[in-house]
């Protein structure tokens, strides 16, 4: 039995960890492999991770812009404008950044299983909420992409002037600064916008989805 389909069947049980046991999972009469047909291609959740300033963002603009451009329907899920909506009660302590990653992830999930592909661009700093992003959205669909620019350009770059009040100690928990990244220790990807241009890193995890691109 694939996982998609345990997972289904729990939820068609009831009561799979939910608050409330009476509510029933309602199959839909369009499937995965309808949706598969319909776009042309398998979709995936590219996940980006990396310091607040290494380029997460343009990346993952500048790849869904080439996907659509190459006919494949793609939404970016950026940390910085999710937390405008959805997240807008979260800060940065270690269990909001938790529930940040979770939401997100669940929302990845949907958009995956209407046909998307999904590229996120969350600092997203450990390895145990990028874990848990992976078993949300599935394993098959998870692709961890690590944006490894060093703590060095990024603070030089500081785009938004985050990292000096950082410094002065008027952001607290700031990543790289006072709280933890632990980078990906077997990322499916990786690229460093100090030593390639956006051009090359954003073709470069365009190919790496090649594959699902039907
Ligand atoms: S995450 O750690 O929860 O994944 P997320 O990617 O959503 O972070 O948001 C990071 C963005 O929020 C940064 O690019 C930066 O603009 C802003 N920001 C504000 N405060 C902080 C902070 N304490 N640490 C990191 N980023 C912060």
């Amino acid at each position: 039995m694939s996982n998609e389909v345990a997972v289904h069947e729990a939820e068609v049980k009831g009561g799979h960890g939910l608050a409330t046991p009476h509510i029933y999972w309602h199959p839909g009469k369009v499937t995965a492999v309808h949706r598969r047909r319909y776009f042309g291609q398998e979709p995936a959740t590219i996940w980006l991770t990396g310091l607040s300033g290494a380029g997460k963002s343009t990346l993952a603009y500048e790849l869904e812009h080439l996907l659509l451009e190459r006919g494949h329907p793609s939404f970016v899920l950026d940390g910085d404008n999710v937390r405008h909506r959805l997240n807008r009660d979260l800060g940065f302590s270690a269990h909001d950044r938790r529930e940040n990653i979770r939401r997100t992830a669940e929302v990845a999930r949907l958009m995956n299983e209407a046909g998307l592909f999904v590229v996120t661009a969350f600092i997203s700093p450990l390895c145990a909420d990028r874990q848990a992003a992976r078993e949300i959205i599935g394993p098959d669909r998870f692709v961890e992409a690590h944006v490894s620019t060093s703590m060095t350009v990024c603070e030089a770059r500081d785009p938004k002037g985050l990292y000096a009040r950082a410094r002065a100690g008027e952001i607290a928990n700031f990543t790289g600064v006072s709280a933890p990244y632990e980078p990906p220790e077997h990322p499916d990807i990786t690229v460093d916008t100090s030593r390639m241009s956006i051009e090359e890193a954003t073709r470069a995890l365009y190919d790496h989805l090649a594959r699902r691109l039907g």
